[in-house]
């Protein structure tokens, strides 16, 4: 239901993929893997089953290595710094592991930072300072600036689009300042790879690979401008025998190989639909979605700048609970959605908000779909 139909450019990307039992407007949390990727995945499972793990393993080394080639390129930074970790959650920590840090250190943050980010920086004893922001919750670049002159963070962290609702930050103005200043500039690119330009120039950035990209989950990446690498402070355990590139040492050792195949695959067919088709597709595809969505008894369409990306957001106005509106939808309608709460992002929710992410395949169709069962609760 939610698949472009033929007639569609992106009908393609969606003939891919296994058929959707339902309209999936939840690519924030997960996007669906193609079959290429699929099989990609189970073939390599087989052969650890058939040739043991670790021949299995070294087998798939070039196919990994072309992967991270890929990747580094999509990041914006040289190969040997990056490292496939399980998430993003698990990136982050791996990178505060090894950062040169002191307890009590500032990061500094945007209100619409990802909440579990906050919680990390804490408990690795960082104190959290804010960054202004305009009325629409866009970083004040000029007020960044002047923190970076005055009162220098140990760090600058972005989340570049945020989990909740349409809000794409300034990434590489920032990246730039950070640079003028030496400070370092963190990017959560959870939602940002596969969906806008992630090769911003940044210090650190860390995302999975099953949103945007629709890669497998328990998978993701770490990467580390090579400024930095010299910086790093590894402890023994974590290095690995033998010359390996500093962040390489960083990579977990014992993981899902399968899935890490899995994700070079779904990184090769984002570049070849083109990222920056892409970007410009999920682009249109937020501005469909808000404006089929707008004027929705009940529902407020939560404001978005006009290239804000392809996730929106529906602010409850008559006090509807929206987990349990997300429940109803999917169980009446087979509509997949999200029920954002304010953890996601303390600094900027007030409230619950129902979250709405299509990919490039999305069609008016599921739009209206969504409109209507929303309507008709
Ligand atoms: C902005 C952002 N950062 C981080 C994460 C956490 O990613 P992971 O589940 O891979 O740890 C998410 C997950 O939704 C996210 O949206």
């Amino acid at each position: 239901m939610s698949a472009a139909d033929a007639s569609t450019p992106w009908s393609a990307w969606r003939a891919r993929r296994p058929p959707f039992q339902g309209i999936h407007l939840d690519n924030a949390a997960a996007g669906p893997s193609s079959m290429a990727v699929l099989q990609a995945v189970a073939y390599h499972a087989r052969l650890e089953a058939e040739t043991g793990a670790y021949v299995a393993e070294a087998a798939a080394a070039p196919v990994l290595a072309a992967g991270q080639v890929d990747i580094a390129g999509l990041l914006g930074v040289p190969v040997a710094g990056i490292a496939f970790v399980e998430s993003a959650t698990a990136a982050l920590d791996t990178m505060l592991s090894a950062w040169p840090l002191r307890p009590g250190d500032r990061v500094a943050v945007t209100p619409s930072e990802w909440g579990p980010n906050l919680r990390t920086f804490r408990r690795r004893g960082l104190a959290i300072v804010d960054l202004a922001v305009d009325d629409g919750g866009l970083l004040d670049l000029d007020a960044l600036e002047r923190m970076l002159t005055r009162t220098p963070p140990a760090a600058v962290a972005l989340t570049h689009v945020a989990s909740h609702r349409g809000l794409v930050q300034p990434v590489r103005a920032t990246a730039a300042l950070c640079r003028a200043a030496g400070v370092p500039l963190w990017v959560d690119a959870a939602q940002a790879i596969g969906h806008v330009d992630t090769a911003v120039d940044a210090d650190v950035l860390y995302c999975p690979g099953r949103k945007w990209l629709t890669g497998p989950r328990g998978v993701g990446i770490l990467a580390i401008a090579e400024r930095w690498w010299d910086a790093l402070e590894l402890e023994p355990p974590a290095m690995p025998p033998g010359d390996w590139p500093i962040v390489h040492a960083l990579q977990s050792f014992e993981a899902h190989i399968a899935g890490r195949v899995g994700l070079c695959t779904a990184v090769r067919e984002h570049l070849a639909d083109g990222p920056a088709c892409i970007w410009a597709r999920l682009n249109e595809v937020g501005r469909l979605t808000r404006a089929t969505l707008s004027g929705l008894r009940g529902w407020e369409v939560v404001a978005a700048a006009e290239d804000s990306g392809a996730i929106s957001a529906l602010r409850p106005t008559d006090g509807q609970d929206v987990v349990a509106v997300r429940a109803r939808l999917l169980a009446e309608h087979g509509i997949l959605t999200t029920a954002g709460l304010p953890v996601r992002a303390p600094g900027d929710m007030t409230g619950p908000l129902l979250r709405v992410s299509p990919q490039v395949d999305c069609s008016e169709e599921s739009l209206v779909a969504l409109r209507d069962a929303l309507g008709s609760f």
